[in-house]
């Protein structure tokens, strides 16, 4: 039985990467897409989760998220995603509408109906999570796990103590930590070591089809943006990972710890607090990914575009 997923993004070229792997993938069902605020305004991430899913041919319903963070204001990352959230390819107009649902509404539908329970694999800030699980609590019991990207045990990306989609929305992310949902954390800690680089993107251009195509392209732009401001030797390939760690989590290496996330530091605000040995006390049920075969990755993002393209010719 493939796992049930509701997908909860921005894209943004790492969450377009993610939602055509879980697509692809026979591991995975994906009920629902909701989409979240932050590589770029709700209008743009719902109007780019939809082009994705159609251009994949995803029959999933795609709701609209809230607009801005619990109690913050928007924080958003052009520089990163461009003007559009996914500059770079040419996609077509998406053919079907947007849910009239709420993304909370949409998801505590899903969580409802689904006769198992659904996995919930978070690539965003983590507002829609949070409120769904303020508003449902009785669905708690319902969803399987949270796999989010976000994060790190050490360091940040958009400050020196904060990755990006915990900085958006610190207070969504605490509540989401502590919900007592296992919880499966792959942040900078392993992200940054899932690189892709302009020979896997080659790699994959070379196969041909219309998907491998689509994501040569946005690795393209994204891997440009990298190139010119970091010195990874290639480009974190972030929210595909909190998919790949479904599919196989043999690639990964993971620790138990308990997370608590930093609202009111002065320099710290959107830290992960990691607490591996256990001496807050807290819940140990976080899966801080802290490691990857990166082989192995590479090797199922390519497996993956080879069998979309066989059936997308
Ligand atoms: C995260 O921030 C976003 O820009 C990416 O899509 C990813 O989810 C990395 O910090
Ligand atoms: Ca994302």
């Amino acid at each position: 039985m493939p796992i049930p997923v509701i997908m909860d993004c921005d894209p943004g070229h790492d969450d377009a990467i993610a939602l055509v792997l879980a697509y692809a993938c026979p591991e995975i069902e994906i009920l629902a897409v909701t989409t979240s605020a932050g590589n770029q305004t709700i209008d743009k991430t719902t109007l780019n989760a939809r082009k994705v899913l159609s251009f994949l041919g995803c029959g999933a319903p795609v709701a609209r998220g809230a607009s801005k963070p619990l109690f913050r204001e928007l924080i958003i990352a052009p520089q990163v995603h461009g003007e559009s959230g996914l500059d770079g390819p040419a996609l077509p107009e998406p053919t079907s509408p947007e849910s009239p649902m709420s993304a909370v509404e949409l998801a505590a539908k899903t969580i409802r109906e689904c006769d198992r329970g659904v996995t919930i694999v978070a690539t965003a800030a983590l507002t829609n999570v949070a409120a769904l699980l303020l508003a449902h609590p009785e669905l708690k019991s319902k969803i399987e796990r949270i796999s989010l990207m976000g994060g790190s045990a050490v360091g940040g990306n958009w400050t020196p103590a904060a990755e990006f989609n915990i900085l958006v929305d610190p207070e969504a992310a605490q509540i989401v930590f502590n919900a007592g949902i296992p919880v499966t954390m792959c942040g900078l800690d392993v992200t940054h070591q899932a690189l892709v680089t302009r020979a896997d993107t080659e790699r994959f251009r070379v196969i041909g089809g219309r998907c491998s195509t689509m994501v040569a392209e946005l690795l393209d732009f994204f891997v440009k943006f990298h190139e010119a401001n970091f010195d990874f030797g290639g480009s974190p390939l972030h929210d595909p990972c909190a998919v790949a760690w479904l599919v196989d989590p043999g690639i990964f290496v993971s620790r138990k710890a308990h997370v608590d996330v930093e609202c009111r530091g002065r320099h710290t605000t959107g830290a992960t607090v990691v607490d591996f040995g256990g001496v807050s006390g807290g819940a140990m049920n976080v899966d801080v990914v802290t490691g990857l075969d990166l082989g192995r990755f590479i090797d199922l993002l390519d497996s993956a575009l080879r069998r979309l393209d066989r059936g997308m010719a």
